[in-house]
């Protein structure tokens, strides 16, 4: 193989990037981003690494959401406020059943690239180039907001860093303490059916921790009941923006990506010798790999041979979006052929992007029934296969947006309306997401029961 460098992928084939006109002023933002501090370190990512390496093994369960694609607008203090409380309420129902650690993974702090469909879009008789998420164009449907525009990388830089800057500060200030799963209680959550299920749990921890006290256990002296690690992940779509913000380690001289700690390849861009695998083939961070329903059994045993030569744990997540319909045909394949190599990887279930439907009012939505349909049929073929169903990666919101149908509150299509507020794929709401939460307990806690009952047989 070639050698490789952070600029190498600039030879290779591309697919889903903006054309810039002012090429000097990409150039001038590169050449900025490129002596700005880096976001994670190294020693972050490596330790992400290792714990994906421990849901390889079926010691850990990798939870992965957040936005579709985070927006300039919507920078509130309360948006990620409400994204992380869901997100921890999530992790203690799916930790506490599986009894597993549960990997907390956002899709956040730097979720600003999109590829798409269609390189246009219509409305009206008018065609405009497709909005491609906030780090290069404006979503705004005029001719002007959606030429792509360098500036908007700083934006999106600055934009992750303070939003990494407030993730640090719950994780590890105090809000992550397990002494506050009651106040982790969503307003709007608080008279929904998931509520009395989470309380309960909540419960269940509080009397937990006071027996720990009982016995003379002091849970402040426990730093991992106090704080959490968290993580972040985007898609590493503009290859420009890698590129400047990829560092070399100065304790192992590798080359880091520093825009989050894990980056994933998308579904449209993961060809082998094309620029984005070229990219990524190079830097040391955890790698996922969209995997949907047209990639064959040797394109990913190449993509796992140029990604992960070493078989290194945790350095792949294979994250599966192969619609409800369809799980059942192509995942199989892929599982036996990456045990037939003996590849050691994550298998993680995106239960969202193969269950997009376009609803009566031209919406594009979810049906919660098809998302749960694919969380189902993943576990199952794990189970039937003999391996292990590690992750699922969510797009979500700590919000009550209506963008996904179904659920407990039967949000219907003609509810969609009424709260639609995502910049690219519909989200699960704060509820939605933490029913889908207690789904994943159920199927993690089934198998919990059924090993123990294997190691007793044996
Ligand atoms: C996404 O995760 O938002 C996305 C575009 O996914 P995929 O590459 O799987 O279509
Ligand atoms: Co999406």
């Amino acid at each position: 193989m070639n050698p490789w460098s952070p600029s190498s992928w600039r030879g290779k084939p591309i697919e889903q990037v903006p054309v810039y006109a002012d090429k000097a002023a990409l150039a001038e933002v590169e050449r900025q981003l490129a002596g700005f501090p880096p976001l994670v370190f190294a020693g972050e990512a490596r330790k992400l690494k290792r714990m994906l390496g421990k849901v390889a093994a079926g010691e850990a369960f990798l939870l992965q959401g957040g936005d579709c694609a985070e927006s300039f607008t919507e920078h509130a203090a309360d948006n990620i406020r409400d994204f992380f409380r869901v997100f921890l309420q999530m992790a203690v129902v799916t930790t506490f059943a599986a009894a597993l650690p549960v990997v907390k993974l956002g899709r956040i702090a730097g979720q600003f690239a999109k590829p798409r469909s269609e390189p246009t879009e219509g409305i009206g008789g008018v065609e405009l180039p497709s909005y491609r998420g906030d780090c290069v164009n404006d979503i705004a449907f005029e001719a002007r907001a959606r030429e792509p525009d360098p500036a908007r990388q700083l934006m999106a830089y600055r934009q992750s860093a303070a939003t990494l800057n407030l993730l640090r500060a719950f994780a590890t200030g105090g809000y992550a303490n397990l002494e506050n799963a009651h106040g982790w209680m969503l307003g709007f959550i608080k008279d929904s059916p998931q509520s009395a299920r989470y309380q309960e749990l909540a419960d269940r921890i509080t009397e937990t921790l006071g027996f720990m006290r009982a016995i003379g256990l002091d849970p402040e002296a426990h730093q991992e009941l106090r704080q959490t690690d968290f993580y972040t992940s985007h898609e590493a779509l503009l290859l420009g923006y890698e590129e400047a913000l990829t560092r070399v380690d100065s304790t192992s001289g590798d080359h880091y990506a520093t825009s989050g700690h894990m980056l994933w390849i998308g579904d449209r861009t993961r060809h082998p010798g094309h620029a984005h695998v070229e990219y990524a083939r190079g830097v040391k961070n955890p790698l996922g790999i969209k995997c949907g329903p047209t990639l064959s059994q040797d394109e990913l045993l190449r993509l796992i041979d140029i990604l992960n030569p070493a078989n290194e744990p945790g350095r792949l997540t294979l994250i599966c979006r192969f619609g409800a319909g369809k799980a059942a045909d192509r995942l199989p394949g892929l599982i036996r052929a990456v045990k037939r190599e003996g590849r050691g990887v994550v298998w993680s279930c995106d239960p969202m992007h193969g269950n997009t439907v376009k609803a009566a009012g031209g919406y594009k939505t979810r049906p919660f029934d098809k998302i749960v349909s694919e969380i189902r049929t993943f576990f199952s073929i794990h189970r039937a296969e003999g391996t292990y169903a590690g992750g699922v990666h969510l797009e979500m919101t700590g919000k009550n947006v209506t963008e996904c149908t179904g659920g407990a509150r039967a949000i219907s299509e003609a509810d969609l309306h009424d709260r639609y507020h995502t910049y690219c794929d519909p989200r699960l709401n704060a509820e939605q997401a933490i029913e889908v939460a207690f789904l994943v307990a159920e199927l993690l806690k089934a198998e919990r029961i059924e090993r123990g009952r294997a190691d007793a047989a044996e």
